[in-house]
C-alpha cells in the first residue's frame, strides 16, 4: 500500500508515544478534598471510597506533611459535624472545627493553599445548602449566612473560599462582603455549574446527611448544557477567580466549554460517586484501577480542566512521575 500519511507512525514506542502525549497533569494541579471533624487520632475511610478520609486535625495535619513531598499542596476543607439545626448556626462558629483546622494548617504547613467549602449542608439538619423553610430554599437569606461563613475562613487564614451552594448572586456578594473587610487578597473559586447529580452519594454518607426532598431547585439539572454557559457569565461577571465544573467525568462537555469560554482557570471535581465507581469496578476486576484513574483523570485535563479536585490526589502525585505512555 502506498500510504503518505501514517498515523501510527507516532505510535511506535513508549519514548515516542511520551514525546507526543497532548495531555499531562502535574501535582501542582490536583487538589485534595478532606472531611474534617472534632476528635484525635482519627483517620476513617469513607464507604466504598477508601481513598477518601475523614480525619480529626491533628491527624488531617499528619497526612498533608506525608503528601506535601509528593508536590500537594493544595487542599479543599469539608465540615463534618453533628451540631446541626435549621439555620446551621455551626457554620459561622469561630471555634468550629474548620475555622481551627485551617489555622493549624497554616502554622504547621505555610505552603499550602488552603480552600474551604462554602455552603451549610453540614450544619443543618435539614441537609440543604442553603437556609430552608417550609419546602422552600431562602435564597437572599441564605447568601447573607454564605457571606460571613467566608468572612469567617478567609480571617482563619484560608486563601481561597469555594461556594457549593448554587445560590443565585452569591459571587457578587461573597466578592463585595469580603472586599469591605479587606479581605480582598482571598479567592472565590465557585461550584459554576453544579449539577444535581447521583454521584455525591458516598460524600454524603460522610456528612452524615442526605437532603429532606432533593437540591433540585438550586443544583442544575443533568440535560442542561447553555444553561450552563449563563452561569459562567454570570459568575465571571460576579469576580470569581476559578470556575468548576461538577461532577467531571460526565461533563466533560461542560469543561470544554468553559475552557473555550472563559480567561480564567477552570477546574473540575471528579465527585465521590465517580471514584467509588472506579474503585469498585477496579475490586471487581473489570479494569486496572491504574489505568482507570489516569484514564479518566487525563480526560478531564484533555477536555480542558486547568485544576482537578480528586480523591486520587495522592494516587496520582505518586505516579506522576512514572512514564504515562506505559500504562
Ligand atoms: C455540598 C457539596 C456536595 C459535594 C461537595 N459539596 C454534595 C451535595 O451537593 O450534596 C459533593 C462532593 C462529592 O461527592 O465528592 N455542599
Amino acid at each position: 500500500m502506498k500510504l503518505l500519511k501514517r498515523p501510527r507512525r507516532l505510535r511506535q514506542s513508549d519514548t515516542i508515544r511520551e514525546m507526543v502525549a497532548e495531555t499531562r497533569y502535574h501535582p501542582s494541579q490536583l487538589i485534595l478534598p478532606v472531611f474534617v471533624k472534632e476528635g484525635k487520632g482519627l483517620k476513617e475511610p469513607l464507604q466504598n471510597l477508601p481513598s477518601a478520609f475523614t480525619f480529626s486535625i491533628d491527624k488531617l495535619i499528619e497526612h498533608l506533611k506525608n503528601v506535601e513531598p509528593l508536590g500537594i499542596r493544595s487542599v479543599v476543607l469539608f465540615g463534618v459535624s453533628d451540631k446541626r439545626d435549621a439555620n446551621g448556626s455551626e457554620a459561622l462558629n469561630p471555634d468550629g472545627v474548620i475555622p481551627k483546622t485551617i489555622k493549624e494548617i497554616r502554622s504547621q504547613l505555610p505552603n499550602f493553599f488552603i480552600s474551604t467549602d462554602i455552603a451549610l449542608d453540614p450544619y443543618t439538619d435539614h441537609g440543604h445548602d442553603g437556609l430552608y423553610k417550609d419546602g422552600k430554599i431562602l435564597n437572599d437569606e441564605s447568601v447573607e449566612v454564605l457571606c460571613k461563613m467566608s468572612e469567617l475562613h478567609a480571617k482563619a487564614g484560608a486563601q481561597n473560599v469555594s461556594p457549593s451552594d448554587m445560590m443565585d448572586g452569591r459571587i457578587q456578594a461573597i466578592r463585595e462582603h469580603l472586599d469591605t473587610k479587606s479581605l480582598e487578597e482571598t479567592t472565590i473559586m465557585s461550584y459554576t455549574a453544579k449539577y444535581a447529580s447521583c454521584m455525591y452519594g458516598p460524600f454524603r454518607d460522610a456528612l452524615g446527611a442526605a437532603p429532606v426532598s432533593h437540591k433540585k431547585t438550586y443544583q442544575m439539572d443533568p440535560r442542561n448544557r447553555r444553561e450552563a454557559l449563563k452561569e459562567l457569565h454570570l459568575d465571571l461577571e460576579e469576580g470569581a477567580d476559578i470556575v468548576m465544573v461538577k461532577p467531571a467525568s460526565l461533563y466533560l462537555d461542560i469543561i470544554s466549554d468553559f475552557k473555550k469560554e472563559s480567561h480564567v482557570p477552570v477546574a473540575a471535581y471528579q465527585v465521590s460517586g465517580e471514584c467509588a465507581l472506579l474503585e469498585l469496578g477496579a475490586s471487581q476486576n473489570l479494569f486496572d484501577r491504574k489505568r482507570a484513574i489516569l484514564e479518566s483523570i487525563h480526560s478531564i485535563r484533555r477536555a480542558g480542566a486547568d485544576l482537578i479536585l480528586t480523591y486520587f490526589a495522592e494516587d496520582l502525585a505518586k505516579w506522576c512521575g512514572e512514564s504515562n505512555a506505559k500504562q
